[in-house]
Parts: structure tokens; C-alpha cells; sequence
């Protein structure tokens, strides 16, 4: 019969010791919930007695989350463990988290002792711990580096001092799948007390082999796994969650094994970790990266659209994602041009596929990627002065920003041939003043999705760029300014935008009146 296994997410801890600021008591509250939401069995929440700040979320998530068990961190030390213990006094569900050295290097190095009074402090940990909860998690830190004998010694007295889940670290990511696999095993066939307690696999991601070696340790009866989403953490970071909940959905036959994770909120718990972690996740990062689902190659983009089996392995549905990208880039094919002109209600016969075709592919090799907006100026506009012309353009602008909040944006712009100016104060900044106004200007109906501002080059000399997306009637539009204002990168950016959803409406127009003609 297939078993579960247990998901334990440490973001809250493994994962915020490693960031560059640490999250705010709400932060962590928010982040709490969505995993809540997301089905983890269980939240690592902090590490109660290294600050007040951990206490005090750790006591407030015990409070609010009903739905997964909180679980706090502690040393084989009393001050800890009492600390983790009033921490999560309010929790309807709590787990003390013991971890101590194992390794020699540990041991020695580290700890200065030796592995008889090791066994003591953990056995003499786990008595105080058990006053508190009765769910004591011990790990064997750095277990991967550890003498299977001892780790088999260590594992053996912990149970029968009542730990009922032992976690076995790979602390520094140093094991390779098979090697992890056969430590597992032997606990299993080493330990006679090991089915009085649930194994548990927490693995780094040094070498890159987190999510392999989490998945050996399964197929060695590891039942609960820790990571985090997106893998943050100490690093390299942690076993990426997504990777190992995955590979269960996709191979449960063949592992036997489940989780009680709600797949569909993966990608959206994976968006709010990194924006209020501030930890940005790599476009090519497997399952909750923008390219995960993203095809660019033209052979791809033909098989996909053909059957999306042939090149996907995962419905991004699945994962809470609600539609397959196809990147328009001098690698797609003619299929995926025609594919957009579709989706964007064109017939195959209001264009010339190989003019438009070979003009698209010029554009592509300049510009990387091609947006929707552009392929249209390409199959309608045969004048390129026409394309180039910019509707909306600016002739002066002065913003004035105070401490007290408030912001004056003045700006003046030519439309065709008439010059309109408006001046507009709000309490949101300068760049919300400065849009507001150019979008009365313009008196179009968008919505600003996306607004990234980076610097290009470096000391006196480097540029603001802002990049922004904003939705018109349900279509994207993109928008880069450069200028060493950013004021004026803003407000360039904004301005590509608009005048990319003229040249689009006026496109637009034209062709009804061809059909019209017709
Ligand atoms: O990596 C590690 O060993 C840890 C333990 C505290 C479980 O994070
Ligand atoms: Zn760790």
C-alpha cells in the first residue's frame, strides 16, 4: 500500500538564517499561512532562543496555524529547549526539534567531547523535551559525514529515549544519491528499534544532489522529507520542496508514495516566498521558474503545439500555472508565429506567413524576444517610418518629492500633433505621480503589472533601466527606458509602452478596414 510521506518545510528557519535581511514577525506570519494553505504536515517556524524577535513569531504562528504542526528548533541545551517548549505553548500541534554533532569532525572540532557523552547529552535532551510535547524530532547533524557504526549507535538510543523522528542531515551536501541510499538502508537493517520511529531525510544542496538524495532516502523508506520552497537556505540551500513533492506526483507508482501537498498552490507559495524573502528564483529553475513551462526552440514549439505531451512532462496547471508560455526568439519556428497571430484572433489569411516569417526573424536576432505588439507591426506595417513612428512623445517633465510624503508630477507631451499637459500630486511616490499623469494624458484603460528598476554600468556613468509590463484589454505589453535618471527611465519605459498600444490600436483599425474593403 502506498505510504505518506511527511513534508517539513524549514523556510522559516534553515531558510532565514541564510538571507541577507531577516523577515519581519509578519513576514513570517504571512509565509506561515501560505504554507498552511500550501498542505505542508509541517513548519519549521524558528529557533525560539536565538532572539526575542524568533520567539515572538514562533509564539505567533503557534497561535494561528491550526492546519500544520509548528515545530521549533533547539540545541541539546535546557535554556533551548525550554525556550522552543513556552514558544509553541499555544500551538493545537508542537514538535521540539533536538540536533546535535555526530560526525567526528563534529564531535571533536566542534563540540569537544566524545561520542559516549554525545549519547548522554541527547539522551538527557530528549527527557527535558518530552516534558513539553510529546513529538521530539532528533537529528544527527552532519550525519552524512558520520561512521555508519555510531550513527547506528546514536540512532538506536534516541528512540528508545523517545524520540519518535530522526532526521538524518546531510549538513554539507557531501553524499551522492547511492551513497545516502545505503546509509539509510543500514539504519534500517542495523537498528532493531527502528520502526518505533518515523526516518526523515533533510539534505543541502552543495554539489547540487538535494532532490536526488532526498528521492534515494525515500526509496530507502525515508518517510519525511525537509526543504524548502524554491530551496533557500544555508548556502546552496536546501532540498527544493517543489522538486521532491513533484517527482512523487509524477512517479507515485514506482515510489509507492504520496504527500498531502496541494499541488496547485505551489506556484503561487513559491512567488510570495521569493518576493518577501527578496530571493529572486532563476528563470531556468525546475517546476516554479518562469522558463519551467517555456518552449523556445522551433522543433519544441511545433511538438508542443502538435500534442504539449511531446515536450512536457508536467501540465504547469498542475502547479497552479494558467497557461504554456511560448517565448517568441530567433529559435521559434513558423508554427509558433502563427500559433501567436491565432491567439491573438488572426486569421491565417489577413497576413503573408513567410514575409512576416523572415521580418520577424530579423527583429528577433535584434531584439531576443519578440512581443505580440511587434509581430502585429510586422505583418500589417509595410512602411517601417509608419512602425517607427512614436505617437505619444515627451517634451519636458519636473517631479518635486518631499518628506511629508506627497509628490508633484508635471509633464508635457506631444500626441500626433498636439502638445497636452498635466500635472498630478499623490501621496504614492514620484513614479506613481508621473504615470498617473502620462495615463491621463494618454486615456488609456491599463494596468501596470510589473516594475524593475536596475542599474547598468557602474559609478558616475551607470543608467537606471526600468522594465515595466502593463495589461491593456487582457494583452501584455512590455516597455524598457534607459537614462541616468531614473525618473526619465520611468517615464521612457511608459512611454515605449503606450506607444506600442497605439501603434497596436491603430493596426487594429487598419486591418478592419481592409476586411471591411474586402
Ligand atoms: O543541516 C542541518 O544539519 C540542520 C540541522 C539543524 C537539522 O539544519
Ligand atoms: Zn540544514
Amino acid at each position: 500500500m502506498s505510504q505518506k510521506v511527511i513534508i517539513l518545510d524549514t523556510t522559516l528557519r534553515d531558510g532565514e538564517q541564510s538571507l541577507q535581511a531577516s523577515l519581519t514577525v509578519k513576514e513570517k506570519l504571512q509565509i506561515a499561512v501560505s504554507l498552511e494553505r500550501l498542505g505542508v504536515d509541517i513548519i519549521e517556524a524558528g529557533f525560539p532562543i536565538s532572539s526575542p524577535g524568533d520567539f515572538k513569531s514562533v509564539q505567533m504562528i503557534s497561535e494561528r496555524i491550526k492546519n500544520s504542526k509548528i515545530c521549533s528548533l533547539a540545541r541539546c541545551i535546557k535554556k533551548d529547549i525550554e525556550a522552543a517548549g513556552i514558544s509553541m505553548r499555544n500551538a493545537k500541534s508542537a514538535r521540539i526539534h533536538l540536533f546535535l554533532g555526530t560526525s567526528d569532525l563534529h564531535i571533536k572540532s566542534k563540540l569537544k567531547k566524545n561520542f559516549f557523552e554525545i549519547i548522554e547529552m541527547a539522551i538527557h535532551s530528549i527527557k527535558i523535551a518530552l516534558k513539553y510535547t510529546d513529538d521530539v524530532q532528533f537529528s544527527c547533524e552532519d550525519a552524512g559525514r558520520t561512521s555508519i557504526d555510531n550513527l547506528c549507535r546514536i540512532v538506536e538510543s534516541v528512540i528508545k529515549a523517545g524520540a519518535t523522528t530522526i532526521n538524518i542531515p546531510d549538513t554539507v551536501g557531501y553524499t551522492i544519491p547511492s551513497q545516502f541510499k545505503t546509509i539509510i538502508k543500514n539504519l534500517f537493517n542495523r537498528v532493531p528499534n527502528i520502526d518505533n520511529a518515523i526516518i526523515s531525510a533533510h539534505c543541502h544542496d552543495d554539489l547540487g544532489l538535494a532532490a536526488g538524495n532526498a528521492i534515494a532516502s525515500i526509496e530507502a523508506g525515508v518517510r519525511q522529507i525537509e526543504g524548502t520552497i524554491s530551496g533557500i537556505g544555508e548556502r546552496a540551500g536546501n532540498t527544493a520542496l517543489e522538486e521532491v513533492i513533484l517527482t512523487i506526483k509524477l512517479k507515485e507508482k514506482l515510489l509507492n508514495v504520496f504527500t498531502n501537498i496541494k499541488h496547485n498552490e505551489l506556484y503561487r507559495t513559491s512567488q510570495l516566498i521569493s518576493q518577501l524573502c527578496n530571493t529572486p528564483i532563476p528563470a531556468n529553475k525546475s517546476i516554479i521558474g518562469s522558463n519551467a513551462f517555456a518552449h523556445s526552440s522551433g522543433i519544441h514549439q511545433d511538438g508542443i503545439l502538435k500534442n504539449r505531451a511531446n515536450y512536457e512532462i508536467i501540465d504547469p496547471k498542475t502547479i497552479g500555472v494558467k497557461a504554456v508560455q511560448l517565448n517568441l526568439t530567433s529559435r521559434s519556428g513558423r508554427a509558433a508565429v502563427k500559433h501567436h497571430m491565432r491567439e491573438m484572433g488572426y486569421q491565417d489569411d489577413d497576413y503573408d506567413l513567410n514575409q512576416l516569417y523572415l521580418n520577424f526573424l530579423k527583429l528577433a536576432d535584434k531584439k531576443g524576444q519578440v512581443f505580440d505588439y511587434d509581430l502585429e507591426a510586422l505583418a500589417f506595417i509595410s512602411n517601417q517610418e509608419d512602425k517607427n513612428q512614436e505617437h505619444f512623445q515627451l517634451k519636458y517633465f519636473s517631479i518635486h518629492s518631499d518628506s511629508t510624503g506627497v509628490s508633484t508630477a508635471s509633464v508635457k507631451l506631444l500626441c500626433g500633433d498636439k502638445i497636452l499637459n498635466e500635472i498630478i500630486t499623490t501621496r504614492n511616490g514620484p513614479v506613481n505621480s508621473i504615470y498617473q499623469a502620462l495615463n491621463n494624458i494618454a486615456g488609456l484603460p491599463i494596468v501596470l503589472e510589473k516594475f524593475h528598476l536596475v542599474g547598468k554600468g557602474e559609478g558616475r556613468d551607470a543608467l537606471g533601466q526600468v522594465d515595466i509590463v502593463v495589461k491593456y484589454n487582457n494583452r501584455k505589453f512590455h516597455g524598457i527606458g534607459l537614462a541616468t535618471d531614473i525618473i526619465e527611465s520611468s517615464i521612457k519605459a511608459m512611454l515605449n509602452v503606450l506607444n506600442n498600444i497605439w501603434l497596436s490600436n491603430k493596426i487594429k483599425s487598419k486591418i478592419k478596414n481592409i476586411k471591411n474593403k474586402k
